[in-house]
């Protein structure tokens, strides 16, 4: 068991946590805890690009416009207006810490992605956004000699005093115990893709920062909004890799296996629709054509185009025998992006003292019920910025150090592997893309039976995050659950009207009732 003191705690080192450190290397000392290598985050992956309100033809009132709309109606109107504001300085001051975005010539090359009314996606490399951005915030934060890392260690919980004030957390490095004590502390540790057997998402998205929130306190909001992308590859023995919506953007289309378009029968957007619409659209025409998958088709296209547009895509579809310039791409719809999160406001307060929170993880409500493409590149800029901003307040907080008693009996999960399956298979067939009653009922049955097998203390990286899996998906499974109505991502067959959907739901632990929901009316 070792201590550590350090003024400012980050957990997490995607673009969130990474923001945020930099912001607070001006105040003090800081610690970055990240579970693998730092650049190992959904970050690193991101494809299409970055929203950003900065071409000619653009502004920032229809971005806020946009981004609105894609909310269908519960989107925090302050927390847009703060991300479209500020957008374009975070992107700016990027540029000049050294990201090359694409141009053409010497001009910024902006795209379109879904519900977007302009072209406004910056691009890296041309489908590497992602690692573009991390790249340079890794320099930025390696530039200064008070911002420590810790790479290859995972947060357990958070330590919270008697008064409820977050005081730090507890972390697993090498198999031993780390006490980190800090003045604040930020998470900013992603989302919870994982909880599904169908996702896009990295291995470390197993939404450990929601639970370790949840258990020290913390009110959740609109967890069972999840975003689901449409085009995922579906290829025997090739991963659930992306393939981008910018590749719709830039004219690619839809076909189901007899080769026909059908997005226009289900919007007048067509392969351009909100996300939720064609997800829920493909979906449909599977089970029409009894198929396990549409066809994205980009044939149509200039090929040389296509290589230097998406070659990251191109060289990942050719491994699995698939020339995206001369074949049709096998997709169907993943779990992409978690709308719900640790109810934040727009400064990255959340609902415990000392505790701050940022990105995927945070809920802001800048997202409503259904996030905008390309929009959580930016909202990691402009969200880890500030809460590093209010997190450096707490400087003047007194470094408190606290003897945590612990469990001695640690075990592991028995049948780690067949739980994990089971739980993500539940997850993905009923709480994933079209829910009712019935199926969110037996999620909750086969969750409580899980809840078995997950009970216990652990002190191995895999059953704890099995654990952390399992209070989300709770989480998840109870809201979607009590919201019975159809609104964003979140379906519902038996009520598939949007009529009195117009609320957040909240929850938060309580030793009563397990879970306290309550919930807040808008307009
Ligand atoms: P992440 O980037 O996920 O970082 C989380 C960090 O927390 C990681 O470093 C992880 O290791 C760490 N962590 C987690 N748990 C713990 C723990 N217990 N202890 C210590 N560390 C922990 N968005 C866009 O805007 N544009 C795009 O083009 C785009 N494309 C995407 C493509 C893919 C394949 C994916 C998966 C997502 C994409 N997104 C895109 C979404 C976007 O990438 C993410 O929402 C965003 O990067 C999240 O940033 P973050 O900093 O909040 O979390
Ligand atoms: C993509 O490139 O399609 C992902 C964009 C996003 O998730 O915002």
């Amino acid at each position: 068991m070792e201590t550590i003191k350090t003024d400012f705690l980050i957990i997490g080192s995607g673009v969130a946590g990474l923001r945020a450190a930099i912001e607070l290397a001006s105040y003090g000392e800081v610690l970055v805890v990240t579970k693998e290598v730092l650049e190992e985050s959904s970050t690193e992956y991101a494809q299409g690009g970055v929203a950003v309100a900065l071409s000619d033809e653009d502004e920032v009132g229809i971005h806020f416009e946009d981004t609105i709309r894609a909310g269908d109606g519960l989107c925090r109107e302050d927390a847009v207006r703060v991300l479209v504001e500020e957008g374009p300085d975070r992107i700016l001051e990027l540029i000049k810490w050294g990201a090359e975005f694409d141009r053409i010539d010497s001009k910024l090359d902006f795209t379109l992605e879904a519900a977007h009314s302009r072209k406004r996606v910056l691009h890296a490399h041309g489908d590497s956004t992602g690692k573009e951005i991390e790249r340079v915030l890794i320099n930025k934060v390696m530039s200064y000699n008070n911002i420590k890392r810790f790479p290859y260690s995972m947060t357990i919980d958070l330590i919270v005093n008697d008064e409820g004030r977050c005081i730090g957390a507890k972390c697993l490095k090498d198999n031993e115990i780390h006490y980190i004590f800090a003045r604040a502390t930020v998470l900013a540790t992603g989302g919870a893709g994982q909880l599904f057997s169908r996702t896009t998402n990295p291995s470390v998205t197993t939404s450990d920062g929601m639970a370790m929130a949840f258990r020290a306190g913390a009110v959740l909001e609109d967890m069972e909004f999840v975003q689901f992308h449409p085009t995922v590859l579906y290829a025997p023995n090739a991963p659930q890799f992306l393939l981008s919506e910018a590749m719709r953007g830039e004219g690619g289309v839809l076909r189901n296996i007899y080769g026909e378009r059908f997005m226009e029968r289900y919007h007048p957007q067509a392969e351009l629709a909100p996300r939720d619409v064609v997800s829920r659209a493909i979906i449909s025409e599977m089970v029409r054509t009894k198929s396990t998958h549409v066809y994205l088709d980009l044939t149509h296209l200039d090929s040389d185009f296509i290589k230097k547009r998406f070659p990251r895509i191109y060289r990942t579809c050719l491994i699995y025998d698939i020339d995206i310039t001369r074949d049709r791409v096998p997709v169907s719809p993943a779990a992409h992006y978690t709308m719900g999160g640790i109810k934040t406001d727009i400064n990255g307060k959340t609902s415990v003292p000392g505790l701050f929170a940022a990105g995927e993880v945070a809920c802001t409500g800048v997202h409503g019920a259904n996030r905008l493409a390309s929009n959580s590149l930016l909202e990691g800029l402009v969200f880890g910025k500030r809460a590093g901003e209010s997190a450096s307040i707490c400087i003047d907080e007194e470094l408190e150090l606290l003897q945590v008693k612990d469990e001695e009996n640690h075990i592991t999960v028995d049948n780690y592997s067949e739980i994990r399956t089971r739980l993500r298979r539940v997850m993905w067939e009923r709480v994933g893309i079209i829910r009712c009653n019935e199926s969110l009922s037996l999620a909750r049955d086969e969750l409580k039976s899980i809840g078995e097998a997950v009970r216990g203390s652990f002190l191995d990286r895999r059953s704890l995050e099995l654990k952390n899996m399992h209070q989300t998906a709770t989480v998840i499974t109870e809201t979607a659950i009590r919201r019975r109505c159809s609104i964003g991502a979140h379906y519902r067959s038996d009520y598939p009207s949007r009529e009195g959907c117009m609320y957040h739901i909240q929850c938060k632990t309580d030793e009563k009732e397990g879970i306290l929901f309550t919930t807040e009316r808008v307009g």
